[in-house]
């Protein structure tokens, strides 16, 4: 009796261990090893890059508008664009969820966040103000890119 009780406790462990392992690579570290250029390297699918990818041009394509409506004096545009992006949500399935890092997720739906609130401050009809917030959003877009690039599983540079 008492014997199997130890043997219990002892999967228990080994179960919790696991969970525990498993809680924090998705949520936390995600499918990452350290790039040869001194970022993380995030492991993906070459379709989950592809998808990125495809986000990552859109916010750029985005920000060229913003910038020339901003210059023209056209903060309605302005405002429409900003509130679209910000409401915008990628559709990423568990995995690849699980395969970000936290850091990553986090700056990713504050970027979302921050379009919102540009475009609250393009219907204050303030153009100055639309600039200096663009150029803070901005800093998001620069410092992930500092810190992460994507690499398709299994290749050479995944096994790096
Ligand atoms: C949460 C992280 C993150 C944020 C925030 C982010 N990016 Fe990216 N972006 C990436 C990563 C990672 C790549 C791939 C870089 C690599 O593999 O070298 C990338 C790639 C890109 C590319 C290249 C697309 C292609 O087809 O090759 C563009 C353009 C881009 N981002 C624009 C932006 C802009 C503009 C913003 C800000 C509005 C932004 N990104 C915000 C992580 C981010």
């Amino acid at each position: 009796m008492l014997k199997s009780a130890k043997f219990l406790w002892l999967v228990i462990l080994v179960l919790l261990a696991a969970l525990a392992f498993m809680v924090k690579t998705f949520i936390f570290t995600g499918n990452t090893i350290p790039s040869n250029d001194d970022r993380t390297a995030i492991l993906v699918t070459e379709q989950e890059r592809t998808m990125i990818l495809g986000e990552m041009r859109k916010f750029l394509e985005t920000i060229q508008s913003i910038t020339e409506a901003t210059a023209k004096g056209d903060l309605d545009t302005v405002a429409d664009l900003a509130t679209e992006m910000g409401a915008e949500s990628p559709d990423m399935s568990p995995s690849l969820v699980g395969k970000l890092p936290i850091e990553f997720k986090t700056l990713g739906f504050a970027t979302h966040a921050l379009f919102t609130d540009l475009g609250v401050t393009a219907k204050g009809g303030d153009a100055n103000a639309v600039q200096v917030e663009l150029g803070d959003l901005m800093l998001n877009c620069t410092s992930c890119h500092a810190d992460n690039k994507f690499v398709i599983e299994g290749t050479v540079e995944a096994s790096q």
